[in-house]
């Protein structure tokens, strides 16, 4: 049994919406120009609540959707009927995936790629990405190194109202485990009303980080080629400065 790590369910799933909400956003235009680039079927890793499946879907995108949290599939397939859509999502583990199509695009937005802690598992995934990959198709997959990340303070992340009219504030604290390049990052949601506080929950998340070298080998391995690597969201190629940066890579054709 895999551990659902990120614990998207709960509050977590709840109010992923209060915080990204809207149509467009920083990312949106990244994934349409390269899935121009590369035409045919996309599948979103790790779609959630469709911030970015749903939009692309009514812009008339070919995108399927993944992900392993039944509550953010729900939120997804709700939002998609109120916009008259009817995405095609499936409930599965990234490491596991086993899908009846082949995709031109495979993109993992928000660094979710790392939510995969197990290194053997997140070798499992690539092997499951390429498996999944027409010939000459491509993956995104955005990834960072964390920073000051080791802190033992509480730090208030971000604060919304919920549907019922209660506050929730959202506060987190993370470790790093160095040679093992895992961020454990906990996060405490708290339920005020009125002026009481009258419920607090954590949830845990494990992120594993890669270095470019040591990611790079990892796609050669699985026959991965033509790899890039963007400093960010302008497709710029990456420079040495920069703690985020996004792999593109593509399935050679036959
Ligand atoms: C940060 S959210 C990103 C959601 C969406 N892609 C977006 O950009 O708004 C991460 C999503 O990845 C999903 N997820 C986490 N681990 C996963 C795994 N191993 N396989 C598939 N989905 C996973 C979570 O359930 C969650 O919905």
């Amino acid at each position: 049994m895999l551990d659902t790590n990120g614990n998207y369910r709960g509050y977590v799933a709840e109010t992923y919406d209060i915080w990204w909400n809207g149509d467009t956003f920083f990312d949106t235009q990244f994934y349409k120009r390269l899935m121009d680039e590369v035409p045919g079927m996309a599948l979103e890793i790790g779609c959630g609540t469709g911030r970015l499946l749903l939009p692309y879907l009514s812009e008339g995108y070919e995108v399927e959707g993944v992900d392993c949290s039944d509550e953010m599939l729900d939120s997804c397939r709700k939002k998609a009927a109120e916009k008259d859509l009817s995405p095609v999502l499936y409930r599965q583990y990234m490491q596991e995936l086993d899908l009846p199509k082949k995709y031109s695009t495979i993109f993992i937005p928000l660094a979710s790629f790392m939510l995969v802690a197990d290194r053997n598992e997140a070798m499992q995934a690539l092997s499951k990405l390429y498996a999944h990959l027409e010939e000459g198709g491509q993956v995104i997959i955005p990834l960072f190194i964390p920073q000051n990340a080791n802190k033992k303070e509480w730090t208030a992340a971000h604060s919304g109202k919920r549907h019922d009219g209660s506050d929730i504030l959202v506060s987190s604290t993370s470790s790093i485990h160095l040679h093992e390049q895992v961020q454990t990052k906990i996060e405490r949601y708290e339920i005020i009303q009125g002026h009481s506080l009258v419920e607090t929950k954590f949830y845990t998340m494990k992120l594993r980080w890669y270095y470019k070298y040591e990611f790079t080998m990892m796609l050669e391995k699985f026959g991965f080629h033509d790899i890039s690597i963007y400093g960010g969201y302008d497709g710029q190629p990456m420079n040495d400065d920069q703690t985020f940066f996004i792999f593109r890579a593509r399935k050679q054709h036959g």
